[in-house]
């Protein structure tokens, strides 16, 4: 959503939620992950993502439930206490809105298994500490929901069941003043964001290798959460020529 204010006499659209890039990396044949990621020749590609990471200095960035757990909990489960847990509301809770930079955690039934409220600074191109923010339906129990409180994550509700992005990307401008949002996957997330009309730029690095399997999760997958599929158009705004016969591309949404 959208409103008008006027600037220096002129008028300007000012968005009611962040500027939403999605940065991925795939191979020719548009896998985000696959056996191509193994090859050393992959390596300088997955320090590039780094590296344009960070160029673009956003204040936050987001990743699916699935990459999350590979990537930042390695599957660690919570043996949480079910007993004596008070109700507790589904309201939003901000545990943090003054953080330099935010990580946020689509996993809509409550199942990372986070023991502290923050990701470290984890290489030289994310040297920030990231306070966590999970993005939760209703349906998370009440003993997960004590548990984020007790370490300190921030969280926040997109929806009863469902997840609406458009009301999870609002609140995160309002409630912790994100401006620009990097999304970062899995596909899964990337298509639900394509589908619900969110991202206004696509920050993509082509890996000059074709992984050749045929069911590895692609750029912008299609599921159950969908529910109005259809082309979305991209126009080219920048290409660079990145080493060992790489491209760097960017594409926008509105021309
Ligand atoms: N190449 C790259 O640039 C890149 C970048 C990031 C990640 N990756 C790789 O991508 C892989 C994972 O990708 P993925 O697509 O399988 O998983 P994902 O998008 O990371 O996570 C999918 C999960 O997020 C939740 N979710 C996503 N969209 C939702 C929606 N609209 N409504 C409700 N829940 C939603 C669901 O969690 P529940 O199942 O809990 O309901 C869903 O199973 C990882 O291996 C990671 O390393 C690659």
């Amino acid at each position: 959503m959208e409103h008008v204010e006027k600037s220096k006499g002129k008028y300007k659209q000012v968005l009611e939620r962040p500027y939403i890039i999605c940065h991925m990396l795939t191979s020719l044949d548009g896998k985000i992950i696959g056996d191509y990621l193994e090859m050393e020749r992959a390596d300088f590609f997955i320090e590039e993502y780094e590296k344009i990471h960070a160029r673009y200095d956003c204040n936050a960035w987001m990743c699916g439930r699935i990459t999350m757990e590979t990537d930042f909990t390695f599957g660690h489960k919570l043996n949480l206490k079910q007993d004596n847990i008070p109700n507790i509301p589904r309201t939003d809770y901000v545990a943090d809105k003054g953080a330099k930079s935010y990580a946020i955690a689509v996993d809509p039934s409550g199942k990372l298994g986070w023991t502290q409220n923050y990701i470290a600074d984890w290489n030289d191109d994310r040297a920030t500490k990231e306070h966590i923010v999970e993005v939760l339906t209703e349906q998370a129990s009440d003993a997960y929901l004590a548990h984020l409180k007790e370490i300190g994550v921030s969280y926040i509700f997109g929806g009863k069941e469902r997840l609406n992005f458009t009301v999870v990307v609002e609140k995160l401008k309002n409630l912790f003043s994100i401006n620009k949002l990097m999304l970062e996957g899995g596909g899964f997330l990337n298509g639900s964001f394509l589908n619900e009309g969110l991202i206004d730029e696509l920050s993509l690095i082509l890996v000059p290798i074709a992984d050749g399997t045929s069911n590895s999760v692609t750029l912008f997958e299609t599921s159950s959460f969908i529910t109005n599929q259809r082309p979305v158009n991209f126009f080219l705004k920048e290409v660079e020529k990145l080493d060992d016969g790489g491209l760097w591309m960017r594409y926008v949404t509105t021309n």
